[in-house]
């Protein structure tokens, strides 16, 4: 029991990140005028769609063998993919990116979807029924960050190796931005929620404890209520 609350942060996140993945490519999709891209663009949704299901699927699986209060935290609501900041509030990566940065984003972060699933892999047993979904997922990244990489390079020759690394880098430090984001998020969570309940609980008491009979205007001239009167 202990083991499965631990893991369900993982499926949670990871199935918010892959279907932020499937937005994003079917944004770049919508935005494209070559048909050739579109179809790479929408083929990658397509499979990004497919990765959020199976992460979601495994995510249920685990929710159901919690307390419901426990599965509750981990409920999936389509705002939470802006909140988290898998999904930029300012708009998807392809209207907010020079398209070299967006093909350099995608290449690297395939990349390290790829490795952050080797994580999982080892979480669920590599001969397992879902260990074999995620080492199908794994291909499928890998053959993204491939085709990410062969456009990159045939459109932008000048920008070699040496710069995806540096996006590679980069990227790296932003995931990593993002993780302590959330956890912040959490600690503000367990730190102020006690205060919340606090002020509701206080604001509850003086409610109680006014007068209602103040508000009953039944056979009342309101002429008569005095102007200052906020009731
Ligand atoms: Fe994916
Ligand atoms: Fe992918």
């Amino acid at each position: 029991m202990k083991k499965i609350k631990s893991d369900l942060p993982v499926f949670y996140e990871t199935a918010h990140a892959e279907l932020a993945s499937a937005l994003e490519m079917l944004a770049a999709c919508k935005k494209t005028n070559s048909p050739k891209q579109a179809l790479g663009y929408f083929m990658h949704a397509k499979d990004e769609y497919m990765h959020a299901k199976c992460f979601f699927k495994m995510l249920s699986v685990r929710g159901k063998r919690v307390s419901i209060k426990t599965a509750r935290d981990f409920r999936f609501t389509a705002p939470s993919l802006i909140t988290k900041g898998y999904i930029s509030s300012k708009g998807f990566l392809i209207d907010t990116m020079k398209l070299k940065d967006f093909i350099a984003f995608v290449y690297t972060n395939e990349l390290l979807a790829k490795s952050s699933f080797e994580n999982i892999l080892a979480l669920v047993g590599r001969r397992t029924e879902e260990g074999r979904e995620i080492s199908g997922i794994m291909i499928d990244e890998l053959r993204h960050h491939g085709m990410a990489k062969k456009h990159f390079l045939n459109h932008y020759p000048a920008l070699q190796p040496l710069q995806l690394m540096i996006y590679r880098m980069r990227e790296t430090v932003n995931n990593k931005g993002r993780k302590i984001y959330d956890a912040n998020l959490k600690f503000l969570d367990k730190l102020l929620t006690p205060l919340y309940k606090a002020i509701a609980y206080l604001a509850g008491t003086i409610a109680r404890k006014l007068n209602l009979n103040e508000f009953k205007r039944k056979d009342k001239n309101l002429m008569n209520i005095s102007s200052n009167s906020i009731l």
